[in-house]
């Protein structure tokens, strides 16, 4: 069960990326912003986290070359990895953390607040 709930979802900052159902457990996803920019949304035991989808080592997408290990991805290009909670950089090569994004869930619609 998600415990983010939207409480707004009149605010021009909060953007629908994606289902709730679209992602399984322990699995990541592609997520896209208007303006191209990608997301990578994680589903940790039920609750939902969404992190830049680029690594912070290298052009890798962490949806597409990531693996799900816990609470962290491992990026397979060089084994890099994040924290998908913190976005914190955990092994090396990776030293710059990963950008998370506040998540809001509504029924099955997710959301992230475009705070940039
Ligand atoms: Fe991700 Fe190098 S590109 S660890």
């Amino acid at each position: 069960m998600n415990q983010q709930l939207i409480t707004t979802d009149s605010s021009e900052n909060i953007v629908p990326i994606c289902l709730v159902s679209d992602v399984e457990p322990g699995e990541v996803i592609q997520a896209e912003l208007s303006d191209g920019h990608q997301l990578a949304v994680y589903n940790l035991e039920g609750v939902i986290y969404v992190t830049d989808d680029k690594c912070t080592h290298g052009d890798a997408s962490l949806s597409e070359d990531g693996m799900v290990e816990g609470d962290e991805v491992e990026c397979t290009w060089h084994f890099g990895r994040f924290d998908i909670r913190t976005g914190k950089a955990c092994a090396m090569p990776c030293t710059v953390p990963l950008k998370t994004w506040v998540v809001r869930v509504k029924g099955d619609q997710v959301y992230v607040e475009d705070d940039r």
